[in-house]
């Protein structure tokens, strides 16, 4: 029989219901000696958090986390909230000796990001960040043919992520507006993604040069409206990088590309072919290789929907997957964790390592000059 733990979220909107998702899922697809068990969701307002947990099929409910994470029955803290409180419940949750899964970007400032790294190593318990990204099948089998030398000597990342949600300057100052709360804008939300699949699929970053810009300076105030509030995070994040084993790349990441929704996408150029992904077409993964005959070279598209892909315990190959199913993926690899006592990758220490590129991005931008790592 497997194990099962019990799990509480804090969160229950957007991510909340991802990952809610997940747990449901999980075993559906995937045999492992560990589940989880949907024990608790938390959040503030207790109307919209018990339609929450009946909805996405939690047991219990509750507005206070610090309450839940002290819990002798619960055995995984899932942080789902705004930047500002990832710190405090993740280090709570640690000191508790729970084990830790928290969102993207790790925390608000690098700082941070250290403090709650060295709190979950002090407590000795497994944490994860969520980089659900690089647990698409093609994004992983995109690592595994880069580690094999497929493509050679890796030499450019070419990397975008671009959404349209806030162009319109009538939409209010939303928590993801305010630095206080968010860290940052399109940096920590959109480019950090970005900077974690170039770090899993190229390496480490050594030196950013960057700018940030902020197209629209005032919104309206959520509570009154007729008034209006100063945004305080970056609307756009461009930077050219350097990876320390020698690749050069771009990480562009903007919330102001009208028509673009979730236009996740990178290439990647080596000496022996390239190749790219967008992630509004999941589970292909184009592949150019130059020792592939002259007369039928050309970019192929592999369906990453096989039984010998990553992850890839879904349906019968071609009975594509979408955006949900990584974060299956997520909690699949996070059991696997507790099961075996390891810790999962993407960690806290991937989540530090991400902070640092984002902090040399933003410290970039204000000097106008390169940033050493
Ligand atoms: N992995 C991804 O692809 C992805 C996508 C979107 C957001 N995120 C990240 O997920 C996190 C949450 O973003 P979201 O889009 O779900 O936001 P959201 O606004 O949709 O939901 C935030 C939730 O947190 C709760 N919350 C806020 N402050 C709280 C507090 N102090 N205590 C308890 N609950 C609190 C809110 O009630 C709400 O349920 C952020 O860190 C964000 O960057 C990741």
């Amino acid at each position: 029989m497997p194990r099962k733990v019990n799990v509480a979220l804090i969160g229950y909107q957007f991510m909340g219901k991802a990952h809610s998702n997940a747990y449901r899922q999980m075993a559906h697809f995937f045999d492992s000696d560990t589940i989880p068990v949907m024990k608790v969701i938390c959040g503030r307002q207790e109307a919209p958090l018990k339609a929450a947990a009946e909805r996405y099929g939690w047991q219990e409910w509750s507005t206070s986390w610090s309450e839940v994470v002290n819990r002798k029955d619960i055995d995984v803290v899932d942080v789902s909230t705004p930047g500002d409180s990832h710190m405090p419940i993740s280090i709570a949750a640690a000191k508790a000796g729970k084990a830790v899964l928290c969102e993207k970007p790790l925390a608000n400032t690098l700082a941070e990001a250290k403090k709650m790294l060295a709190a979950a190593q002090k407590a000795g318990v497994i944490h994860m960040i969520c980089h659900n990204y690089r647990k698409a099948p093609a994004v992983s089998l995109a690592q595994e043919l880069i580690s094999k030398g497929t493509l050679g000597k890796i030499h450019h990342f070419r990397g975008t992520y671009l959404q349209d949600w806030p162009v319109d300057p009538e939409l209010p100052l939303y928590w993801r507006f305010d630095k206080k709360k968010s860290g940052s804008g399109a940096l920590g939300d959109l480019a950090s993604h970005v900077v974690d699949l170039a770090r899993f699929l190229v390496g480490e970053i050594n030196e950013v040069s960057a700018l940030l810009a902020t197209f629209v300076k005032e919104r309206p105030l959520v509570e009154d409206p007729k008034k209006k509030g100063k945004v305080t995070v970056d609307d756009a994040s461009l930077a050219l990088v350097r990876f320390a084993n020698g690749a050069i790349g771009s990480i562009e990441a903007t919330r102001f590309a009208p028509g673009r929704k979730n236009f996740n996408r990178f290439e990647i150029n080596g000496s022996k072919g390239s190749l790219s992904f967008n992630l509004e077409r999941l589970n292909e993964l184009e592949l150019f290789l130059r020792d592939d005959p002259q007369y039928v070279q050309g970019f192929r598209n592999i369906m990453v929907t096989d039984p010998s892909h990553p992850y890839w315990k879904w349906w019968p190959a071609g009975h594509i997957i979408g955006y949900e199913h990584t974060f299956v993926h997520v909690v699949y690899d996070l059991m696997q964790a507790i099961s075996k006592n390891t810790i999962p990758s993407p960690s806290f220490e991937d989540g530090v390592k991400n902070q640092s590129v984002l902090d040399a991005i933003e410290k970039s931008s204000n000097s106008r000059k390169w940033v050493k790592l």
